[in-house]
């Protein structure tokens, strides 16, 4: 049998921060993990572990100091095609003075999709998220945490992303409100062979939701 390449393969990251005083912090040291198409791999550690370094490394919102990333199969420079990042304050993440519809579509306007294009294509995705599509047309302060989360998704799911990086996407929500995501999560994982990094410190949640899971203590992999 072939052997399967990971979808993500991270070699000996380092993320060293430059501190004010001249005094760094190593937030990685000499990191090496590798994801599997379709898997899920929980992230879990203490708060300053380094788990948001690792996620936006592999987005390519910072550089490494060391190491190297791989996306399939290619060394990943800068910001990768097909990686897409959800994080923890939903209604933060959207401009108030925008609809929903402006702020969700906006990523496939700059494609050059045009108004329509792109509203056919979000429609689609919000059912595949549950969001009703009357959504659309309202502001985010009119949105309940949990539509705004799931409006938060499908904005990254516009993108057709492979790999949904979800930082601490669940944390604010309610327990309910944070096992419908869940339950949104895996359902597209399932039906858009999406692969998921879920970084999260409620360990039974990561048990519920991950196939895989990786310990981050100090900046190293348990
Ligand atoms: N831009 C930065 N400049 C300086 N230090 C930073 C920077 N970003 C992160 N750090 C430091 O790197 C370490 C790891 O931070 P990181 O945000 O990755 O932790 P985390 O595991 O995501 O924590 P939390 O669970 O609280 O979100 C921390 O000590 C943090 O203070
Ligand atoms: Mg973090």
């Amino acid at each position: 049998m072939e052997s399967i390449e990971p979808i993500i393969k991270v070699e000996n990251l380092s993320k060293t921060f430059a501190g004010r005083s001249g005094v760094n912090k190593e937030a990685l040291k000499n990191v090496s993990f590798e994801v599997y198409e379709g898997d899920t791999l929980g992230i879990v550690g203490e708060s300053g572990s380094g788990k948001s370094t690792i996620a936006r490394l592999i987005a390519g919102l910072i550089p490494p100091t060391s190491g190297h990333i791989y996306i399939d199969g290619k060394e990943s420079k800068g910001i990768p095609e097909g990686v897409q990042m959800v994080f923890q304050n939903p209604l933060e993440s959207f401009n108030p003075r925008k609809t929903i519809g402006y702020s969700v579509t906006e990523g496939l306007r700059n494609k050059s999709a045009s108004l329509e294009d792109a509203k056919e294509i979000i429609m689609m995705i919000f059912d595949q998220c549950g969001l009703p599509r009357e959504l659309f047309d309202k502001y985010p302060h009119q949105l309940s945490g949990g539509q705004c989360q799931r409006a938060a998704i499908a904005r990254a799911l516009s993108m057709d992303p492979k790999i949904l990086i979800c930082d601490e996407a669940t944390s604010a929500l309610d327990v309910t409100v944070q096992k419908t995501i869940i339950e949104v999560l895996d359902k597209l994982r399932a039906e858009r062979g999406l692969t998921i990094l879920f970084i999260c410190h409620n360990l039974s949640l990561v048990k519920l939701f991950c196939n895989k899971q990786i310990v981050v203590v100090d900046g190293k992999i348990e």
